[in-house]
């Protein structure tokens, strides 16, 4: 297989269509940074060095690269002179022959395997010079491919550049470029900065090297969406677009169930397993993994969740969580971060969970916030509990055993602990620790006035209706 021996990846400019203080390369699409898409594009290219031109936001793109790409060269433009002089900093001590892909860092859509065939073509025509183009429906603000009659590539014209009839072109530069290594350093040095940007054009050298009587071929892509550039919000959101059916379809083929893919959003680093269902409306985003038979919404999102076999989790919002084999969660659960829910638990309508565990089979069906709980198997929380872990300052535990059932209303202010097997009366405010196999009691005990709404509201529907029910005013027993 045709190899490369350096990939250069230019990142320095400043993005500055895109109205940011986040450096452009690093807005996102699909949970991974714009550069990310590129690099993960690149990698298995296996170029033998691999570089990246970084300028304006240096710091952070510098951090983010340390990330994706450790064993990437780092190269830096201090000045944004153009593609071209990042292109002639990026030459600077590298291998003397040999072949280098340049592309940019704005053009997230690139497919590895694009990339292979493009290289295996530049070989194939034992070119100095390749330049991948594609033929899209909006040439505006891309550079345009000048052909001769006979079809030749005879240069790059950028689109401030154009005369009116090259801005009627519709094949464009997508930005990615094989080389012979020694050609390209000549043609770099030759590079003038005598255009509408007054900046050193990659682009320029085409023309130059075919100047120096060398081959320079224009190869086109087949798919013009993997080439699209992002220079802007709008863009941004495009390709976002793109990269979510990609996505998309790439599970449906895989056996994933997406009822309405339009509205289903899932992060290029999400793995999910054959047989799930995704209902419309949800976002799987993070380093999410659903297991097989698992049903997601409609309208929930899961943000770093483990979800295993035959769980389900309807209208509800989940983050950095573990979702056990055939649990329930939803309708309208808000699940927080350092949740385990055990197989078989339930957590329902209306139900906050936080930084808890809840055992096997354990269910909170209703209403209730847990948080800071650690709940064992078999047990059910009654409506409306609410495990209260805050004392104002801190944060503190509860722990409820086995078996337990929680009546509903109950207050657990924590510390405290329940233990296997017990009981909680309903509407309880339960302050002290309940041994095993007890009922905690903690509220006032019931008192009736009988009478009293006969001789305080008569005159209601209230003291109409207990009239008729047999109901007196109470003074005569
Ligand atoms: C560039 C091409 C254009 C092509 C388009 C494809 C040139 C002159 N034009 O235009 O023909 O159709 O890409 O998307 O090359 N960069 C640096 N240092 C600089 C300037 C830019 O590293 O001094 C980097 C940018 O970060 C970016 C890439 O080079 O990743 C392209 O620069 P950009 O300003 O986006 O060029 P386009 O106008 O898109
Ligand atoms: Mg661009």
């Amino acid at each position: 297989m045709p190899s490369l021996d350096l990939a250069v990846v230019l990142a320095a400019g400043e993005g500055t269509r895109m109205k940011s203080t986040t450096p452009k390369v690093l807005h996102e699409i699909a949970g991974r940074s714009i550069l990310a898409h590129v690099l993960s594009a690149v990698q298995p290219l296996g170029a033998a060095d691999l570089r990246v031109v970084v300028g304006s936001s240096r710091e952070a793109v510098e951090t983010h690269l340390a990330q994706i790409a450790p064993n990437a060269t780092i190269v830096f433009q201090a000045q944004r002179n153009g593609t071209g002089h990042a292109t002639q900093l990026a030459l600077d001590g590298a291998p003397a022959t040999g072949s280098v892909m340049i592309l940019a860092g704005d053009t997230p859509l690139l497919r590895s395997g694009t990339l292979q065939e493009f290289i295996d073509a530049h070989h194939t025509y034992e070119s100095a010079a390749s330049v991948l183009t594609s033929v899209v429906p909006d040439p505006f603000g891309y550079g345009r491919i000048v052909r001769s009659d006979s079809g030749e590539l005879v240069g790059i014209v950028e689109e401030r550049d154009a005369t009116e009839e090259q801005r009627e072109i519709d094949e464009i530069n997508t930005g990615v470029y094989i080389f012979d290594i020694a050609a390209l350093r000549a043609a770099v040095a030759k590079l003038k900065s005598a255009n509408a940007q007054g900046e050193l054009y990659l682009t320029d050298v085409i023309a130059l090297i075919k100047e120096d009587g060398k081959n320079a071929v224009a190869i086109l892509s087949n798919d013009y969406t993997e080439t699209l550039g992002i220079n802007d919000r709008s863009q941004l959101a495009e390709c976002g677009a793109i990269m979510r059916d990609r996505i998309n379809d790439d599970f449906m083929r895989a056996g994933v169930t997406i009822i309405d893919p339009a509205t289903t959003w899932i992060d290029a680093t999400v793995a999910i397993e054959n047989d799930v269902t995704i209902h419309p409306g949800t976002t799987l985003t993070g380093a999410s993994t659903i297991a097989r038979g698992a049903i997601i919404g409609p309208r929930t999102t899961l943000n770093n969740v483990v979800v295993a076999e035959r769980a389900s989790v309807l209208e509800s919002y989940v983050s950095e969580a573990t979702i056990g084999a055939a649990a329930t969660v939803g309708p309208f659960s808000f699940i927080r971060p350092g949740t385990v829910l055990a197989a078989n638990t339930k957590v329902g309508a209306y139900v906050e969970v936080k930084n808890s565990t809840v055992g096997e089979g354990s269910k909170v069906p209703h209403l209730s916030y847990v948080g800071d709980a650690t709940i064992g198997t078999g047990s059910n929380i009654g409506a409306a509990t609410i495990f209260v872990n805050y004392d104002g300052v801190e944060k503190h535990a509860t722990t409820v055993g086995n078996d337990v059932r929680i009546g509903s209303d109950t207050m657990l202010v924590a510390p405290v602990s329940i233990g296997d097997g017990a009981y909680t009366a309903a509407g309880s405010v339960i302050t002290e620790d309940v041994p095993a196999g007890s009922i905690g009691v903690a509220r006032a005990k019931q008192r009736n006035v009988l009478g009293w709404v006969l001789r305080k509201r008569s005159g209601t529907k209230s003291a109409e209706s207990a009239k008729k029910a047999g109901a007196t005013d109470g003074n005569n027993q």
